[in-house]
C-alpha cells in the first residue's frame, strides 16, 4: 500500500459515527498525579495493570475507534500476556501514541511554553510503528494571561506541530494536532475565542506552509470556555456556538474530524458540550471527543489500585464511553447519567 492509502485507511478506522478516542497516554509525572490522587504509587506495574484494565474493557471498540498510547504501554503485555497495542487491534480499536516529549519555558516570551521532540522523531516513528501505532499525538499549550500568549509563542509552537505532522505523514502516521488553549486562569469565554482563533489560524497556517495533507490529519483543540476561575460559567449551547463560530473561521473543510480534547472539565460538562455541538447545524468536519479526563475519572476513582474493583472501572469507563458515542449524535440527556 502506498503512504496516501495507509493514511486514508488509518482515518478512516479513526473517524466512524458515534466513536471517538480515548487518550491514555499520560506522561511519567502526570500519570503520577493522577495516582496519587487515589493513593496508588505510579510503578510501572501498576501503570501496566491499569492500562491493560482499561483497554480489555469487553466493548470498548463499540464507542472508541481509536486509543493514544504512551511511550511505555507499547511494549507492556495485558494480564493474560498479549501485547497491549495488539489488544486494541482485537477490540477493533486502532493504537497510537503521544510522541511529543513535554514543553519548556521559550526563551525570550515569559510565562509562554515550547513544546519539544523533533529531534529523532523520525527514527522514533519508525520504531512506534513496529510496535503498532498507526497514528501520532502532539500537544502545544497556551496559556492565557494579559500578556500571554506571545505572538512569538503561537508562531514558534505552530511551526513544531506543523514539522511533527509533516514527518509523520511522510511516515505513513496519521498526526492528531493538538493546540491547547489552557482551561487555567479568570478569563472571559470572549478571551478564550480571542486566543484560539489565532491560535488555530497560526497552526493551520504552518501546517500548509509544510504541506501537510489535511484529508490526513486530525484536529485536537480545546473547546471554546471561560477560564475555570472565571465566575461567570456558561452553558453547553453557548460553548457549542462559540466554538463552532471559532473553528468555522479558522479550520479547513478538508479535515475529517476534530476530536476535542477534555481539559479539566467534568465528565458531564465534557459530554454535554460534545452533544449540543452536534445538534448544531451539521458542520463540515465530524465533532467528536478525544478525552483523557473526562473518559479516565469515574474509572480511575472506582478503581483505586485494587483488583477486587476491575469489573466497576470497566464499567465506568464503557458508560462514559457510550455516553460521549451518543454526543456524537447529539442525543445525550442529563437523565441517562443516572442509568
Ligand atoms: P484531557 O482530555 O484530560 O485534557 O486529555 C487529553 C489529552 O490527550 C491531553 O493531551
Amino acid at each position: 500500500m502506498n503512504i496516501q492509502d495507509e493514511l486514508q485507511v488509518t482515518i478512516d478506522a479513526l473517524v466512524q459515527k458515534g466513536k471517538g478516542i480515548l487518550a491514555a497516554d499520560e506522561s511519567s509525572p502526570t500519570i503520577a498525579k493522577r495516582f496519587q490522587a487515589i493513593d496508588v504509587e505510579s510503578t510501572e506495574e501498576n501503570r501496566r495493570a491499569y492500562r491493560s484494565l482499561l483497554l480489555s474493557t469487553p466493548d470498548l471498540g463499540e464507542f472508541i475507534s481509536g486509543v493514544i498510547l504512551f511511550e511505555e504501554t507499547l511494549g507492556q503485555c495485558s494480564d493474560d500476556g498479549v501485547m497491549l497495542p495488539a489488544l486494541c487491534v482485537q477490540q477493533d480499536i486502532v493504537p497510537g501514541v503521544k510522541v511529543d516529549k513535554g514543553k519548556l519555558p521559550l526563551p525570550n516570551a515569559p510565562g509562554d511554553e515550547i513544546t519539544q521532540g523533533l529531534d529523532g522523531l523520525e527514527l522514533r516513528l519508525k520504531g512506534y510503528k513496529q510496535q503498532g501505532a498507526r497514528f501520532a499525538k502532539w500537544r502545544d499549550v497556551y496559556h492565557i494571561n494579559e500578556v500571554t500568549p506571545s505572538l512569538l509563542a503561537i508562531q514558534a509552537n505552530a511551526e513544531v506541530l506543523a514539522r511533527y505532522a509533516a514527518i509523520c505523514q511522510a511516515q505513513g502516521i496519521v498526526p492528531i494536532v493538538e493546540p491547547e488553549v489552557l482551561i487555567d486562569g479568570t478569563h472571559s469565554l470572549t478571551r478564550c475565542a480571542e486566543v484560539s482563533e489565532v491560535v488555530f489560524h497560526e497552526v493551520f497556517h504552518a501546517l500548509h506552509r509544510h504541506h501537510v495533507v489535511l484529508e490526513h490529519m486530525l484536529l485536537k483543540p480545546n473547546m471554546i470556555v471561560p477560564g475555570k476561575l472565571n465566575p461567570q460559567q456558561t452553558n453547553p449551547h453557548e460553548v457549542a456556538v462559540q466554538t463552532v463560530r471559532i473553528l468555522r473561521r479558522t479550520v479547513p473543510a478538508a479535515v475529517p474530524s476534530i476530536n476535542f480534547l477534555s481539559g479539566g472539565l467534568t465528565p458531564e460538562v465534557a459530554t454535554a458540550n460534545l452533544n449540543a455541538m452536534n445538534q448544531l447545524d451539521p458542520q463540515p468536519w465530524e465533532l467528536s471527543f478525544s478525552y483523557g479526563r473526562a473518559l479516565q475519572e469515574p474509572a480511575l476513582q472506582a478503581w483505586k489500585g485494587d483488583s477486587a474493583n476491575n469489573q466497576i472501572t470497566q464499567a465506568a469507563l464503557y458508560q462514559r464511553a457510550r455516553l460521549n458515542g451518543i454526543a456524537r449524535y447529539g442525543k445525550y440527556t442529563e437523565a441517562m447519567e443516572c442509568r
